[in-house]
């Protein structure tokens, strides 16, 4: 995808079935902000991307935790950071590189870590939701 795309999603299956489509557009290295208010559905499209990767167990919301790391292929960071104090102590960096990195509430992020990044909104159409998808800029 090099191009902003918007889907329509009706429900909750429609909501993990676009997770296991875009799941494949990426690798261990990219980085994913997730955005859109509080019940969006955000952690209901990263089940999704882990259901596509193999993951069969539980997926949690780290709300408390903050970060959650899955053994999957590539291997997965799940961040959940609204809860998050100060953007200077996510302990992110250390996943970066080598784990896709699923981000909740990126607005805790500075720039720095942001700006090679997708993003993925997800606004309220009720009873559905529509998200929008945007890959990194072009260098
Ligand atoms: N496309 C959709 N249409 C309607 N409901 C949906 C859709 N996707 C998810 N939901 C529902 O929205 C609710 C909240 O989902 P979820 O926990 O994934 O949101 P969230 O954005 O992660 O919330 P939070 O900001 O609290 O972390 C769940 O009940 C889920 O089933
Ligand atoms: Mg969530």
């Amino acid at each position: 995808m090099t191009e902003k795309r918007t889907f329509a999603v009706a429900d909750e299956a429609a909501m993990i079935q676009l997770g296991r489509e875009l799941a494949d557009l990426w690798k261990a290295g990219d980085c994913i902000l997730l955005s859109g208010e509080l019940g969006a559905g955000k952690t209901t499209l990263v089940r999704g991307i882990l259901a596509e990767l193999g993951w069969t167990k539980a997926v949690r919301s780290p709300t408390f935790t903050i970060l959650q790391t899955y053994e999957t292929e590539p291997p997965v960071l799940h961040a959940d950071l609204y809860r998050l104090e100060s953007a200077d102590d996510t302990g992110l960096e250390e996943y970066w590189h080598d784990h896709l990195c699923l981000i909740e509430w990126p607005d805790r992020l500075d720039e720095r870590v942001t700006s090679h990044a997708w993003r993925v909104e997800i606004a309220f159409e009720e009873p559905g939701r529509v998200v929008t998808v945007t890959p990194p800029a072009l260098d």
